[in-house]
């Protein structure tokens, strides 16, 4: 068994999280350079957890430029188990509409202007991200989600794009009616494909704040009408934050999907 820790990526509007016993704000160095900000560590409920805010505290990277490569090995460093990203997003469905979560299982990466990945200069591998997220730490969050009364929706693709423009309408049109995805953002990849080369449990929870540019009634996005939606989503957020650690538990058996196990077929460099 192995001792549990509970990382949670915090997207826009969500800078901390709190109630976490002996909080503190620690400095974590990695060799892919400085993480997004410190990491906020504590337990929850006699269960480890740590906060890292995706843009840090002041919002000061965008989607672009957010160290992601720095972020997951700083999370994997401290010990990391489970990591849950919440993050906010646009929504392709008149049904996921804006203050509901939606609990993310694929992903189309359109991201290209970032570092994806830990491999490739001395050390090759390939890891198989054909289910990107950890079904039981995504089922984890579902509940309690559920449990704290929010609106969730179980499963989705999310569509990450580049940014930071906000879609055309020809774009938003093409990601709904011809790629039939539910819901688009700027965060999650290379996030989620770092996770599993990182062999950490990753689920996302997609916060909807607007309807992208498709919808015939809405306008277009707006980021004053993100952030409004986004404050009031915070809380929810952290609600259901509080209720993971119950459901997890303080010690973890390995990942019945063999997500802490991603690397065993997946190196091609042979050693020296
Ligand atoms: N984040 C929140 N809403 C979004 C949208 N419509 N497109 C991309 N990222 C978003």
């Amino acid at each position: 068994m192995t001792e549990t820790m509970i990382a949670v990526i915090g997207g826009s509007g969500i800078y901390d999280i709190d109630g976490l016993d002996g909080a503190e704000w620690r400095r974590v160095d990695s060799p892919w350079g400085a993480p997004s900000d410190e990491i906020l560590t504590g337990t929850l409920d006699g269960v480890k957890m740590a906060f890292l805010p995706r843009h840090g505290r002041g919002h000061v990277h965008s989607p672009s430029t957010v160290p992601y490569r720095a972020n997951i090995d700083a999370l994997k460093r401290l010990g990391a188990t489970d990591v849950i990203s919440v993050s906010a997003c646009g929504s392709f469905r008149e049904e996921y509409a804006p203050g509901h979560f939606v609990v993310v299982d694929q992903f189309i990466d359109r991201t290209f202007a970032r570092e994806k990945s830990f491999f490739g200069t001395g050390c090759v591998a390939h890891v198989s991200v054909a289910h990107p997220t950890c079904p039981r730490l995504s089922e984890a969050c579902l509940s309690a989600a559920r449990d704290a009364g929010i609106t969730i929706h179980q499963g989705g693709t999310y569509l990450a794009m580049e940014g930071p423009q906000f879609s055309t309408l020809a774009e938003s049109r093409m990601y709904r009616d011809a790629w039939s995805c539910d819901v688009i953002g700027m965060t999650n990849m290379p996030e989620a494909k770092l996770a599993r080369e990182a062999e950490l449990c990753y689920a996302s929870i997609a916060m909807v704040t607007d309807y992208d540019s498709w919808h015939p009634d809405h306008g277009a996005v707006d980021i004053n009408d993100i952030i409004r939606t986004l404050t009031g989503n915070a809380d929810k957020g952290r609600e259901m934050v509080r209720r993971l650690p119950a459901l997890l538990g303080a010690e973890r058996a390995p990942c019945p999907h063999g997500c802490d196990r991603a690397l065993d077929y997946a190196v091609l460099t042979a050693p020296e």
